[in-house]
């Protein structure tokens, strides 16, 4: 009796030990085909495990609210009048966008006045180079060091080698928009202005007048153009590569379709309203590590301790702040500091970033 319960049990745990084994492999198989079906940016939140806060449903439209109301009052700064035109703009302008990695809009303002790009088109025209000729190309031909120095120094280009610097100070952008492959400088401009059109998901034009007073005041610029020129660091003819990059920053958007360009950044190429793909993913992280490291000139470090953020700042008052995977952040007011950067802008970004733990560093909670 004992030999034959014995053996009955045997038996019994035998099928245990068989199911068992089904269980275990039926379990891995189907997480590995559920994980396989996952989109991309869960599986990059698991990995890089984002703070809680941008895990659990918050309010984006109640926190761009806030920082709208919080700020609105602040008149500290003053608008660029180095570029008589945009002394003119009406200073108290105040918008505040955000649209996700999902094309989800959220806004408080003035978020549908066209004001200039300016310097906030620097990363996307390296972007464009990137796409046409591979990062490395920016890295060699132009170079990747932030200079710790205005946006228009004469003084870094002596200083730092290669003199173009990098493709987000005036000396590096203008190199960047000659390296852009067109066969006329009209081309030229039309492939640039074609390329923020799909990132922005509109049909985005020249502010002329902005273009013709800061054609007729670009002296410095046009130095920059002929110091590449006489250092081989300029791949088109350096006036007319002056003349493109000038209508460049001329063109006009609006924080909400700036902040349409910044997701297509934050979703990884891939504009996320229109759900073309502008961008090779691979070349994402490049242009997010320039904007780290010298968007905001010589208040990046500043910027980076504050906001903790890739982002990019424009003395027409627009600043694009992209938080990887998940969002762009846009701030628009025409004030701006010594440093060219628009301080209601750089306030609102840096309460959304607080609140949301979207520190890139961490969000030290
Ligand atoms: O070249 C210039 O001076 C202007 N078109 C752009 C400068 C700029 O936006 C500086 N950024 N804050």
């Amino acid at each position: 009796m004992e030999r034959m319960y014995e053996k009955k049990d045997n038996g019994v745990l035998r099928k245990v030990r068989v199911l068992a084994v089904l269980a275990i492999l039926t379990f891995f198989v189907s997480a590995g085909s559920a994980l396989a079906q996952m989109p991309e940016t869960i599986q990059l939140q698991k990995t890089l495990q984002l703070p809680e806060s941008l895990q659990k449903p918050v309010s984006l439209q109640k926190i761009v609210q806030e920082a709208y109301e919080k700020f609105r009052d602040v008149k500290d700064g003053a608008t660029a009048d180095y570029i008589p035109e945009l002394a003119k703009v009406p200073a108290d302008l105040f918008g505040v966008a955000i649209v996700t990695a999902k094309g989800e809009v959220y806004t408080a303002g003035d978020v549908d006045y066209a004001f200039s790009i300016q310097s906030v088109s620097k990363p996307f025209t390296a972007a464009l180079v990137m796409q046409q000729q591979g990062a490395q190309a920016i890295a060699d031909k132009i170079g990747v060091e932030p200079t710790g120095l205005k946006f228009n120094a004469i003084l870094a280009t002596q200083i730092i080698p290669q003199v173009s610097v990098n493709p987000l100070v005036n000396s590096g952008a203008i190199a960047s928009v000659s390296m852009v492959q067109a066969g006329s400088a009209d081309e030229r401009f039309n492939k640039i202005l074609g390329f923020f059109n799909d990132l922005s998901g509109a049909k985005l034009s020249v502010i002329e007048d902005v273009y013709k007073s800061e054609a007729a005041t670009n002296q410095r610029n046009r130095a920059h153009g002929y110091i590449l020129a006489a250092s081989d660091r300029i791949y088109s003819d350096p006036m007319e590569a002056v003349d493109v990059y000038t209508k460049q920053c001329s063109i006009g958007v609006t924080a909400k379709q700036l902040a349409v360009m910044g997701a297509t950044l934050a979703n990884g190429g891939v504009n996320p309203v229109t759900g073309k793909r502008v961008i090779d993913s691979q070349y994402v992280p490049k242009i997010l590590a320039i904007m780290t490291m010298a968007g905001f000139y010589n208040e990046s470090g500043q910027w980076a301790f504050t906001a903790g953020l890739p982002a990019k700042t424009g003395v027409g008052g627009g600043i694009v702040a992209v938080v990887p995977g998940e969002m762009a952040i846009v701030g628009f007011s025409p004030r701006v500091n010594a440093a060219g950067n628009s301080v209601r802008s750089m306030k609102a970004i840096e309460y959304i970033s607080t609140q949301l733990g979207a520190n890139i560093f961490g969000a030290g909670k």
